[in-house]
């Protein structure tokens, strides 16, 4: 089954049900575009067989960025490297589309220290994001605009695909979720207001793009958070995709005050069990008909197949795998591989293991982009400091060479 072709609604078609979701690079320099780090990465990850690659989160605001070593998408940017990164790709044979995406609240004090969001609701993480300002009316159609410049930008370039970031917590999350959107203009309140951004993003998008394009939304299944954005609110949502015309619904969960993305903060069934959101997938597919591709925990080729001859979903997206295994999704292409096995590293923070996991994973990505094969023996002080320290250096480059 995972070898099987999937055509989306606007009719491109998938040559494989494997996905590599989005995995943010954290490599670009001051200048904030992509380079041969990035380059030699996907060359390396296109080879091994994924039917789509989708990029890192490509930001489409400099001054709201979820890491100092994004790449970003502006008026202004250079579409010289964003042409080569496609074709790269795309001359594997593999789709490429492009992540979008505004950090909002999540933007770090390494970049701003004074945000955006949808309300002034601060998050309270490790002491390093700011106090976020409400977008004002202005605000709000900027972003959206920015949004579509980046999606015709990248079409432009060469992406095969667009995939605008509505989860984890980020700034169309947002908007979606009563937690951080307290506003009572017609941006909040309903779920149908909170969801008028991302609608509205996805409406010009499909004008501007054309019917035969692909365009996709990442998106919670919830957020796991008491009084948050719930399961409910998520088949709205998914319902109003589906009447706008969207060709694929990415289905994941959690924000960075809960990340259950990882597998972090879930019931212990539902974490003990592969696949994290799958249950919320399966109940999706009876209801709609729009394609989902279900991203989180999958491991092992029995259990893709099972749940993909159930058609309980699509596509199935894999992050970490790639950064497990150098040659990655070849064995379960070929048979060869029929387990991906969780690495131990150590966690030295254990009330924040999430950031020795994203430590530990970004110097995979880092490992992979110098040509140097990954590397999984790492101290658990190293893992604990990776990000900030790196977060700080690029940080001051930034500041200085921007
Ligand atoms: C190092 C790292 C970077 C990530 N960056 C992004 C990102 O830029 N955009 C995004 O939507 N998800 C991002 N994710 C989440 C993954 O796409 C995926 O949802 C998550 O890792 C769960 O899937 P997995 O169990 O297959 O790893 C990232 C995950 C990791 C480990």
């Amino acid at each position: 089954m995972i070898n099987t072709p999937f055509t989306l609604p606007c009719g491109v078609t998938l040559g494989n049900r494997i996905a590599k979701a989005a995995l943010t690079e954290r490599q670009a320099k001051a200048n904030h575009l992509p380079n041969k780090r990035h380059f030699d990465l996907y060359d390396h990850w296109a080879k091994n067989g994924a039917g789509m690659m989708l990029s890192g989160n490509i930001l489409v605001d400099k001054r709201y960025l979820e890491s100092t070593g994004n790449v970003v998408v502006e008026d202004k940017t250079d579409i010289t490297p964003f042409k080569k990164w496609a074709e790269g790709v795309l001359n594997h044979g593999n789709h490429f589309w492009a992540q979008l995406s505004h950090a909002g609240r999540q933007a770090t004090l390494f970049s701003t220290r004074k945000p955006v969001s949808a309300s002034d609701v601060k998050l309270n993480k490790m002491g390093l994001f700011g106090k976020p300002k409400a977008l004002s009316e202005s605000g709000i159609e900027d972003v959206i605009k920015r949004f579509i410049h980046g999606a015709v930008f990248c079409k432009k370039a060469g992406f095969s695909g667009i995939q605008f970031h509505a989860a984890h917590g980020y700034l169309i999350s947002q908007f979606l979720s009563p937690k951080t959107n307290k506003r009572e203009d017609k941006w909040g309140g309903s779920i149908d207001n909170r969801a008028r951004l991302l609608f509205t993003i996805v409406e010009k998008a499909r004008k501007k793009l054309g019917t035969n394009f692909p365009i996709s939304v990442k998106l919670n299944s919830a957020d796991f958070m008491k009084g948050g954005y719930d399961q409910n609110d998520a088949k709205i949502v998914i319902k109003g995709l589906e009447e706008r015309g969207l060709d694929l619904v990415e289905i994941s969960g959690g924000t960075y005050e809960q990340t259950a993305l990882f597998g972090y903060g879930l019931k212990e069934s539902t974490q003990r069990r592969e696949a994290y959101f799958i249950d919320f997938a399966k109940e999706m597919k009876t209801e709609y008909k729009i394609p989902l591709m279900v991203t989180g925990g999958f491991r092992s080729l029995d259990f893709c197949n099972e749940v993909l001859t159930n058609e309980e979903l699509d596509i199935i997206g894999f992050g970490r795998p790639f950064l497990i295994k150098e040659d990655f999704p070849s064995g379960f292409i070929n048979g060869s591989d029929s387990i991906i096995p969780d690495p131990y590293f150590e966690v030295l923070d254990k009330n924040n293991p999430d950031n020795a996991e994203a430590g530990f994973y970004d110097l995979q990505i880092k490992n992979l982009a110098k040509g140097k094969g990954l590397n999984h023996e790492y101290s658990g002080l190293r893992l604990a400091t990776h990000i900030g320290i790196s977060e700080m250096k690029q940080g001051l480059k930034n500041w200085i060479f921007g």
